[in-house]
């Protein structure tokens, strides 16, 4: 290790994944990642369950994290955790331990809000991925969180457009709600729209101005269009569910990208990412190469495991705060709402 190296430790905990990793300046040595199965038989994430979750998990994860990276733990030079946004209750628990590894190890330690780490896990090293030049447009799509950005450097981004209501991971979610898959509903939606023809059924998209989003019209539409159906064959649900996810699907991706086509234009940007955990869906990773090739965009596509959430983008975003010098002190605590 030479004397320049700068090792940070980075958590994560705004949700249902307890995650730590390693960074060695750019490069993840380990991201290790706790999910939590409590929440499936509830459809949704349980923040009370959550909670108590991360506080059983967080200091198992940062060992493996600490193991697996072959590092002592005397090596870190600084602690980055997520302040926000996202579960209080969840948020809690990574703030705490950091401000109490941060004491115990003298060392200082960064706040990092959680929607610019999924996007600036795009500057972590990665042989078989160019990283992103400044400016570029990136599409930020979450559970929580649906956002057009405009990332003009690591702590300059402009949000230009976001959701009205459900975030589109929300509207994955709560369809398959509907539809009786278990949760998270994206995955499976993703898979059983592989195999499935979305031109069959319709469903309607909402528009609303600028370069905003709406995705709460989409679940009453679903639930409407299969009442209809079901009225005429009790089975149309589970006999035509690979159609129905295929269309949602489609439904869902055509809005983000009429929004995406018409920001990219409008701000004249060549160049653009996806970040979050709904960028982990196969047909939005193939249309963004696709519509890339078409209107001539440099497309950066991230690595599955830094889709959804996991501490090694805390841990890249903590690293331009570290070297800004932007620190934060004891008095810190978690925020459910901080914006980009
Ligand atoms: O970023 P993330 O892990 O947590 C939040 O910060 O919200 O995103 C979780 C969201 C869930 O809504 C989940 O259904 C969705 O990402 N998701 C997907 C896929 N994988 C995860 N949505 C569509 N297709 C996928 N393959
Ligand atoms: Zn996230």
């Amino acid at each position: 290790m030479s004397n320049k190296d700068i090792i940070i430790l980075g958590i994560e905990s705004s949700c249902d994944d307890t995650s730590a990793a390693i960074l060695q300046n750019e490069a993840i040595l380990s991201n290790r990642i706790a999910g939590q199965e409590v929440h499936r038989e509830y459809g949704g994430v349980v923040p009370e369950l959550a909670s108590r979750a991360h506080q059983q998990n967080i200091v198992p994860v940062v060992e493996a994290a600490i193991q697996t990276a072959q590092i002592n733990k005397n090596d870190i030079d600084a602690i980055a955790f997520t302040r926000g946004p996202g579960l209080l209750g969840s948020l809690i628990v990574g703030t705490s331990f950091a401000k109490a590894f941060a004491m115990g190890m003298q060392i200082p330690m960064v706040e990092v809000n959680h929607m610019k780490a999924h996007i600036l896990a795009h500057f972590i090293d990665d042989p078989e991925r160019e990283k992103p030049n400044f400016p570029f447009m990136c599409l930020t799509v979450s559970g929580g969180h649906t956002q057009l950005v405009i990332v003009n450097d690591y702590d300059d981004m402009e949000v230009v457009g976001t959701t009205k209501d459900d975030a589109a991971g929300e509207a994955f979610d709560k369809t398959a709600k509907l539809l009786g898959l278990p949760y998270p509903g994206g995955p499976i939606i993703d898979r059983y729209a592989q195999e499935g023809d979305p031109t069959q059924i319709k469903f309607s998209k909402s528009n609303v101005p600028d370069f905003d989003f709406s995705f709460s019209g989409l679940k009453t539409n679903v639930l409407q269009v299969l009442q209809k159906k079901q009225k005429q064959d009790s089975n149309f649900v589970q006999d035509h569910i690979k159609a129905i996810c295929a269309s949602v699907q489609t439904t869902i991706l055509d809005m983000l990208f009429d929004k995406l086509i018409k920001a990219m234009k409008h701000y004249n940007i060549k160049e653009v990412a996806i970040a979050g955990g709904v960028s982990a869906n196969s047909e939005l990773r193939q249309r963004l190469r696709d519509t890339g090739n078409q209107y001539g965009w440099k497309t950066h596509i991230p690595r599955f495991e830094y889709c959804t959430d996991n501490a090694a983008m805390v841990a890249i975003a903590g690293r331009y705060e570290y070297l800004n010098g932007h620190f934060a002190d004891q008095s810190i605590s978690a925020s459910a709402r901080l914006k980009v």
